[in-house]
């Protein structure tokens, strides 16, 4: 069969498979949407939220607005494809099923992108609160390993590296473990967020939302104003598609795939408008645009000392649940790639612990490399590029089947799934050109590599391409 024809039927997913133990089925819905608030609530709110007001200045609270609004229409979507097909693939799953194979490798190798650099990017973060944290009892890391080469006297920022290596010796023990203590760390990073807005938020000032758009409001190609903050912001919503690549291992994912993908995304929602109006009416955006640990100097400059410190502790013990979801999460990709023998297979073999141990192992060491030597902000710009890819095809994949299979059962559906699959779509390719330029080029380039890796080798180890020949 041609590569352009390979598509995956939804009923041959569920076929069994040959060779090694499945996924243990452990989780139910308090660990999804324990897994799904872990895996939202990170460096996006804790820190990036300082270069969206940058950005925009006080009206980045529309593009929190905005970048809110199309992830919770890419999380309707997810939801009805995610019980539809509860495989561990996600995205590139259901793009397989319902637009086929070479679509289907886009969404993964995007997603292999987007993976990997959030791990980076809220290492990166965490490091900025660590050390901030470590500063403040007085233990003073040298400037040289707490940040890469991009900054004059930096060498490595060796705090987000061992973080990692920290948080991949956890996944390998297990996932049932590593679901227990995540629930316990977001728990504390949720206690985190509300006493930031309760104190924060009695020093409400108005007078500091003037200028309201400072930078205008922006278009794509501008990169600049409440537009290209959305761009950015969106990293704070994403990571509720993590909890649609545990779906092998959900009891009973036709029920509590729904719940958790939008039970999460809900809940950070409310968070974040609180955390964001208080933030701003605390303090002006001038005073903590620049500050690696925005939260905690806010707090700072409001006299809470003291508040600040916890806070920074806080970040610090809970930020490792959205490094423990998309180390997790990208290893699920892995396994459903080279289930579909578009990635080698030995990647995809799982331990008695029921854990893909080498494809664990191997990108816990790369992103971990890029987590030592580049910047926050580039980081987070192309994880954002993979996801808006990985969104953008969810919504389309959503609108397809819903045209082609009208009568399969869908245990969850989407309300007004039209619209909900068009602004997933038209938001995310708004948002993806309102990136920086030097992003979309390196995504361009990442994509040209993935497909060169698809011609020549997985279009011919394709599962179904063998299927085909036998
Ligand atoms: N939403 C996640 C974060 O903000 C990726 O860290």
């Amino acid at each position: 069969m041609a590569f352009w024809n390979r598509r995956l039927s939804i009923d041959a997913m569920f076929e069994p498979q040959a060779g090694g133990p499945g996924l243990r089925k452990s989780l139910s819905w308090p660990h999804l949407m324990a897994l799904g608030v872990g895996a939202i609530v990170g460096t996006g709110i804790l820190t990036l939220i300082g270069v969206g007001a940058g950005l925009a200045g006080p009206a980045v609270m529309i593009s929190f607005g905005m970048a809110g609004l199309v992830c919770a229409c890419a999380a309707l979507a997810y939801a009805e494809l995610s019980t539809i097909m509860p495989a561990s693939g996600s995205a590139y799953t259901y793009s397989y099923a319902a637009l086929g194979e070479i679509f289907a490798w886009v969404v993964g190798w995007s997603l292999i992108l987007e993976y990997s650099l959030v791990v980076s990017a809220v290492a990166v973060g965490w490091s900025g609160y660590a050390v901030a944290f470590l500063s403040g009892i007085g233990i003073d890391i040298p400037l040289a390993l707490t940040v890469g080469p991009h900054v004059e006297g930096g060498m490595i920022n060796l705090p987000a590296v061992a973080i990692i290596a920290l948080v991949a010796g956890l996944l390998l023990l297990g996932t049932r473990e590593s679901a227990t203590l995540n629930a316990v760390l977001v728990f504390i990073k949720i206690a985190a967020l509300v006493v930031f807005v309760a104190i924060a938020l009695p020093h409400f000032d108005s007078a500091n939302f003037t200028p309201f758009m400072p930078h205008g409001f922006g278009a794509p190609f501008v990169q600049t104003g409440v537009m290209a903050a959305a761009a950015i912001i969106f990293f704070a919503f994403y990571g509720f598609d993590a909890i649609a690549t545990a779906a092998e291992e959900t009891r009973k994912p036709e029920r509590d795939l729904a719940i958790g993908i939008v039970g999460s995304m809900l809940v950070c929602t409310v968070l974040y408008i609180a955390v964001a109006a208080a933030a701003i009416g605390a303090a002006p955006v001038s005073s903590f645009a620049e500050s690696v640990e925005p939260l905690a100097h806010i707090l700072r400059g409001l006299g809470q000392g003291v508040a600040a410190q916890w806070i920074a502790a806080a970040a610090v013990v809970a930020l490792p649940t959205v490094l423990l979801a998309f180390l997790f999460g990208q290893s699920r990709i892995f396994l459903g790639m080279s289930r579909d023998g578009l990635l080698p297979t030995r990647l995809a073999r799982i331990s008695s612990r029921g854990v893909p141990q080498v494809v664990t192992i191997f990108t816990a060491i790369v992103v971990a490399i890029l987590a030592g030597i580049m910047r926050l902000d580039e980081l987070a710009s192309l994880a954002n590029a993979g996801t808006l890819m990985a969104f953008s095809a969810v919504g389309v994949s959503l609108i397809v089947l819903r045209i082609r299979e009208p009568n399969r059962e869908r245990k969850f559906k989407a309300p007004l799934w039209w619209l909900v699959g068009g602004v997933a779509i038209v938001g995310c390719i708004i948002f993806f050109f309102s990136l920086k330029a030097s992003t979309q080029l390196y995504f361009l380039l990442w994509n040209l590599g993935g497909l060169a890796l698809y011609f020549v080798w997985s279009s011919r180890n394709s599962r179904l391409a063998k299927r085909n020949q036998a």
